[in-house]
């Protein structure tokens, strides 16, 4: 800012002639004194004036960062008054819209906007008066080209007196953040679906080591089912020889004879029996089948009450049955204890377990288990297998876990037992698993689950 009393040459002569009527009016000391007030107003006013011109320069100072700060922001910046009307754009919002400052500067904010959002702007100013901030998405209306989606982010601007006297709207184009959110997305579908194919091979994994068993446990049922076959097929035509002889009138003498040779009365004892241990073979050799399949086919879980001991009875029947030599197992199971939660998960950790503890005991001439099931508070039970085998290394207790972890021989291991295990117990069942080495030897894995899977 100019003044011509900024001069400096101009400051320090100040006029000290007065017109010449008032001169002949006024006394000699009246005079002195007219003059040391002027002087003192003079300096007043250079003083003023100086500090007007430092504050200046902040000012414009202040006015350069705010503008090299709005020019740098990438999010568009709309700032409005109470009236609706444009009052500050940054230059992002300018290169989205096509247009320029002194365009905007001005008109009213909803005319920025497509119809369809501009009713919802209008009563922004009212808005921001009762929310801290407002999220919203808009459409932008540029001059030229289609509406820009927005999601925009209002807050109300406050005078030093704590008015509102307008509002502030910064934002980013929908596009970039849609763009983003999507790439997420399929990232986290790939994802879940490895994670789905690492579940279902791992089981299949265990799956083939189970089979062998399997079909021991599958040709018992079946040959004595082929045995009372055999034998009712024999029954049968002992009846009927017994029977034709009776429709064809037969002495009485010759009957008794035939019921003794024929030894039907034992045949129709035995009767009864045969189907009896038939039918239950028949009914051991479908739920054995009907358990592969559960085992094996991918299926959604749904939580139910589920007894800990009946399931991990059944699991080391499982894992025993691939075994040539069993391990001597401890067992101290509560067979009250239930937990509401998903019992193929359980058995697939509670399988893993038990197949890790007999392998690490492989070769040993005792191998011994010990598995045990108590109820820990109200909301938790704890599920203990331990192993009397070599332990774990230190330096591997935290990498158990880890997929494809495995120590042993290529063909025997996956490495993936643990892995989804840990992941059945603390994402599915809400629980954890956690591993020591037993102070008296061997392995111990500790599964915690709450009692009722929902509660998590
Ligand atoms: N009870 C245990 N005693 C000693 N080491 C164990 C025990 N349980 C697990 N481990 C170690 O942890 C490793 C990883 O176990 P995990 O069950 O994840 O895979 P795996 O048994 O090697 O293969 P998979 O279970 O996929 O067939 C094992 O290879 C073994 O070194
Ligand atoms: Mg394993």
């Amino acid at each position: 800012m100019n003044h011509p009393h900024s001069d400096p040459a101009s400051r320090a002569q100040p006029p000290r002639q007065l017109p010449v009527p008032v001169q002949l009016a006024l006394s000699e000391d009246a005079w002195v004194d007219v003059i040391q007030r002027m002087d003192e107003v003079y300096a007043d006013l250079v003083r003023y004036q100086v500090d007007l011109e430092d504050k200046n320069v902040a000012l414009e100072d202040a006015q350069r960062f705010i503008d090299s700060v709005l020019s740098a922001m990438s999010d568009v910046l709309l700032v409005a008054g109470v009236d609706g009307r444009v009052q500050q754009v940054n230059n992002a919002l300018l290169r989205l819209l096509g247009s320029t400052r002194e365009a905007l500067v001005g008109r009213r904010l909803a005319d920025l906007f497509t119809p369809v959002s501009s009713a919802v702007v209008a009563g922004l100013p009212l808005a921001v008066r009762h929310a801290a901030i407002l999220d919203c998405e808009l459409e932008l209306m540029p001059d030229t080209g289609d509406p820009v989606p927005i999601a925009l982010n209002c807050t109300a601007r406050l005078d030093s007196d704590d008015t509102l006297s307008g509002v502030v709207i910064t934002g980013r184009p929908l596009g970039e953040l849609r763009q983003a959110y999507r790439a997420l997305r399929e990232a986290h579908d790939q994802l879940k679906t490895a994670q789905q194919q690492l579940l279902h091979s791992e089981k299949m994994a265990s799956l083939g080591r189970l089979v062998a068993g399997v079909a021991h446990e599958l040709n018992n049922p079946i040959s004595f089912v082929f045995a009372n076959m055999h034998s009712l097929r024999r029954y049968g035509t002992r009846l009927r020889t017994y029977l034709d002889a009776l429709h064809a009138g037969a002495p009485a003498a010759a009957l008794a004879e035939a019921r003794r040779t024929l030894r039907i009365d034992e045949t129709l004892a035995d009767l009864g029996a045969l189907i009896d241990g038939s039918m239950e073979g028949a009914q051991r050799v479908s739920e054995i089948v009907q358990n592969l399949r559960r085992f094996a086919t991918p299926q959604r879980q749904t939580a139910a009450a589920v007894s800990l001991a009946k399931v991990l009875r059944s699991s080391l029947t499982w894992v025993e049955r691939g075994l040539r030599r069993k391990p001597r197992v401890h067992l101290e199971l509560d067979d009250a204890l239930e937990v509401w939660s998903y019992e193929g998960h359980l058995q697939q950790i509670f399988i893993n377990l038990i197949q890790n503890a007999v392998d690490a005991m492989e070769g040993q001439d005792e191998p011994r288990l010990e598995i045990s099931a108590r109820g820990e508070a109200d909301t938790a039970v704890c599920v203990c297998v331990r192993d009397h085998g070599p332990g774990i290394a230190e330096a591997d207790l935290i990498r158990v876990f880890d997929p494809f972890f495995t120590t042993k021989d290529v063909g025997k291991g996956t490495g993936l037992g643990l892995y989804v295990s840990y992941g059945l117990a603390t994402e599915q069942c809400g629980g954890s698993l956690q591993v020591r080495n037993h102070p008296q030897g061997g392995a111990e894995f500790r599964l915690q689950l709450p009692r009722r899977v929902d509660d998590v």
